[in-house]
Order: C-alpha cells, then structure tokens, then sequence
C-alpha cells in the first residue's frame, strides 16, 4: 500500500494541461490516498481546487493548510470552510479538523498546520520580508508587515495553538501504533529546513521553522520509543531528509511555481 505526497503544489500558478499532468502523476501511483501538505492554492480558490483535485483522483485527499492557502483571505475563514469540508466529503480531509486517518495496515496519519514562529534562526535583525505579513487578513491586521513584535507574538500564538491541538490528537493515536505518519507544512526542526541542499541561514530560519510543533513532535517520540515517526512537510520547495530523533524522519518535499512533484510514500 501506498500514498502518494505532493507539497507546495500552487495549483493557481499551473498552466496548459499542468493540472492534468498533475492528476495523471497521482493516478499512476494506484495509490491509496493523496497527501498534499499545504499551499495547495490561495484563500478564494482553494475550495474549488481541493474538490476539483478530489474528483479529478478519486482517492481520500488528506491534506493540511499552508501559509499561501490564506493568501487574499484570512485564517480563520479558510479552517472554517475546510473544517466542513470532510461532513460532505469523508475523502476531502483537513486533518487538523476531520481527525487521524488510518490506513489498511493501520499506519495513523495526523496533520498540523504549522507556522514558521518566529523563534529560530536570528528573528531580531531578519530582513526577510514575506507576502504573509500584507496578504493574510489576522497577520496584516495586526500590522506585521512593519511591526516585528506583533509579526512574531501573532505567528508565536498561531504555531502554539497548532502544536497544542496536535500534541492532543497524538495523545489519542500513540498507544498501540507502530507507525504515525504527520503531515504538516512548516518544517518542524531547523534541520529540515532545506535550501538548495543545506540548512536555511538565520534570516529564513525564524518564517521557516515552526519551533512550537518541533517540540511537540520531540516528546511524543521520547514518550513513544516503540512508535516510527514520519513526517512530510513542504514551505521551503527545496527537498531533503533529517533524522530528528532515534524514531523520527522528517522528509521536506520539492516545490516549484508552476510545476508539481508527486512523490510515493510507502504506508504498509
Ligand atoms: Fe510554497
Ligand atoms: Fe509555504
């Protein structure tokens, strides 16, 4: 059994038949579900993508949000539509709201949002300037464009509530599982905060690595050393593997404007 993974998809940005690519691309993995970890589109079109991507594959779409998914709208009116997405759809799954999904051999897979918080690399002297702080209703509203506090206590309490909610559902899966697959967007830990083969430097390190759900992910694989940890995450568009624990791999996929990489996962 298998899934098949694509991250940072941007489906708005693919042109000519790149959307039919796309669905050929998962299809022909005879996979068991599409995990897709964020930035799938933007706030005013990723419903209509997410049921289009749906039918188009015809297998349950596990997916998570990604900061580009709340572009042109805001956060909490995304999670709403994707929260009541899974009551019509039982196939269409924001993991956060629809809960665990568990595969035919029994792998658990849960999914956290994630946000790059604010707290690695060097956030006081970052240069870095993201089309989130303008472009995401709660982010630009609290004016985190210029105010680098307020960006960082807004992004700190978005990637604390996230890492909450996930270290509650993997309380729920953890016992008696062999195997917990985490679909998420934000890298969790530095090191898998790939750029061009290498770490991301402390400029991209604080918007690219959610600090907040790295821990959480840490003490369930202490507290759980029979249980194998796998994560799949995105944001950085550039792919690499990093061992985050004895029992923990973190894989960071491969992303591109206009463009999509589908990539299969083993589940059984
Ligand atoms: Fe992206
Ligand atoms: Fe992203």
């Amino acid at each position: 059994m298998k899934a098949a993974w694509a991250t940072d998809v941007h489906l708005e940005f693919l042109k000519g038949d790149g959307f039919a690519r796309f669905v050929a691309e998962v299809r022909a993995l005879d996979a068991e579900a599409l995990f897709l970890t964020g930035d799938i589109a933007q706030a005013e079109s990723i419903e209509a993508m997410l049921r289009r991507v749906r039918a188009a594959v015809a297998i349950p779409v596990l997916f998570v949000l990604g900061n580009h998914d709340y572009y042109r709208g805001g956060v909490a009116e995304v999670r709403a539509m994707a929260s009541a997405l899974h009551v019509g759809d039982d196939g269409l799954r924001w993991l956060p709201a629809a809960g665990p999904w568990r595969a035919a051999d029994g792998t658990v897979v849960v999914g956290v949002d994630g946000w790059g918080d604010g707290r690695a690399g060097a956030p006081e002297t970052s240069t870095v300037q993201l089309n989130d702080w303008l472009l995401i209703g709660e982010l630009s509203a609290a004016g985190a464009l210029y105010d680098v506090a307020a960006r960082r206590r807004c992004l700190a309490a978005l990637a604390d509530a996230d890492a909450a909610r996930l270290e509650e559902t993997l309380r729920g899966v953890t016992a008696g599982a062999e195997r917990v697959v985490v679909l998420t967007h934000v890298p969790p830990f530095e090191g898998a905060c790939w750029h061009d083969g290498e770490v991301s430097n402390g400029e991209w390190l604080p918007w690219f690595t959610c600090v907040a759900v790295g821990a959480v992910l840490l003490r369930a694989a202490r507290a759980n050393p029979g249980v194998r940890f796998e994560v799949y995450c995105g944001h950085t568009h550039s792919p690499g593997v990093y061992r985050a624990a004895e029992n923990m791999v973190v894989h960071t996929g491969q992303g591109r404007y206009g463009a999509t990489f589908v990539r299969a996962v083993d589940i059984a």
